[in-house]
């Protein structure tokens, strides 16, 4: 794997997830395939997971990382071209890529959506520049359009689930703030990669990128959508059409139990931060049929697969 900057860079989905139900076995075996070799975990945004896990991912291989706060604890980055730089950015990509393809062997990367400028979230502005100017391989940790190491850990979590065929629903949920797109997009582009059945139910005002949903049926009723469902993910996210934007709270979309009630028993994932009793109640967040668990623990083992890969293809 040359990099990893969304799901469709992993060639055979179904294939990856049986390796990495394998890897979880002796998650040890590769111990030394990282040794000699540093990773740049770039952060522009917050995280608990993604930066925990892959940390962990990499250690396991045996490979040095050094996690960068952008901003806080390196100088501000300037992304356009042929620009005159007397603003606040002090450093531009060019040379910020320079320098970290100079140290490391591979630059990992967080950056979410602006949810202003639809255009410039769209073309992946942030990651694609980093790929663009630097000399090595860029894993991304969520940008502004995909979160791809979250969804490769969801497929491993359905598969886990061991439910033959199961109806998938891909749930808007009632959120606070503007949320990015990038999670619920991974989700939809992981279901269709690992040919899993999904259904996305969502307010009107919140149809997901149509590029991204063509052929997925979206049902406007949350209650309709869940009925004989196996498996619901919630997710929020702001509204795509008015770009960033979050019209009506919609706190009625809750998931709690009276709506699993109408489904066929269905798991309960989402990919955390989640806040409690107003995306799901208490009682489904914390009941046995919530995946939550071990969708953490497949976080470190989806970032193991894909850091190997491309070490593999970085020795080759
Ligand atoms: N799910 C997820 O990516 O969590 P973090 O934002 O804490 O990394």
């Amino acid at each position: 794997m040359k990099q990893f900057l969304s799901i469709s860079d992993i060639p055979d989905l179904p294939q990856a997830i049986r390796q990495v139900i394998e890897l979880k076995q002796n998650p040890l075996s590769n111990p030394l395939i990282g040794q000699g070799k540093r990773m740049a975990m770039v952060f522009f945004n917050p995280s608990l997971r993604t930066r925990c896990s892959t940390q962990i991912a990499a250690e396991n291989l045996g490979l040095k990382t050094f996690t960068l706060d952008v901003g806080s604890q390196t100088w501000p980055i300037e992304f356009r071209l042929n620009t005159i730089m007397d603003g606040k950015s002090s450093e531009h990509i060019k040379e910020a890529t320079m320098v970290l393809s100079s140290y490391f062997d591979l630059i990992a990367v967080r950056s979410f959506p602006t949810l202003k400028k639809k255009e410039q979230d769209l073309s992946e502005f942030i990651l694609n520049s980093f790929h663009q100017h630097a000399t090595v391989p860029v894993i991304n940790m969520e940008s502004a359009t995909q979160h791809p190491l979250q969804s490769f850990a969801d497929a491993i979590t359905i598969k886990e689930t061991q439910i033959t065929k199961p109806k998938i629903v891909l749930s808007w949920t009632p959120h606070p703030k503007a949320i990015p797109h990038s999670v619920a997009n991974s989700f939809v582009e992981m279901c269709r990669f690992a040919d899993y059945d999904c259904v996305i139910t969502n307010p009107p005002d919140y149809d997901l990128n149509p590029e991204i949903t063509k052929g997925i049926p979206v049902i406007h009723q949350q209650e309709k959508a869940f009925e004989n469902a196996d498996i619901i993910y919630a997710k929020n996210w702001s509204s795509f059409q008015h770009y960033g934007q979050v019209f009506k709270h919609h706190r009625e979309w809750i998931i709690n139990q009276k709506k699993i009630d109408l489904t066929n028993h269905a798991k309960f994932m989402h990919c955390l931060p989640v806040r409690r009793n107003v995306v799901v109640s208490d009682e489904v967040l914390d009941s046995e049929n919530s995946l939550i668990q071990q969708q953490v623990e497949n976080r470190v083992f989806s970032a193991q697969y894909v850091i190997k890969k491309i070490l593999d293809h970085v020795s080759s």
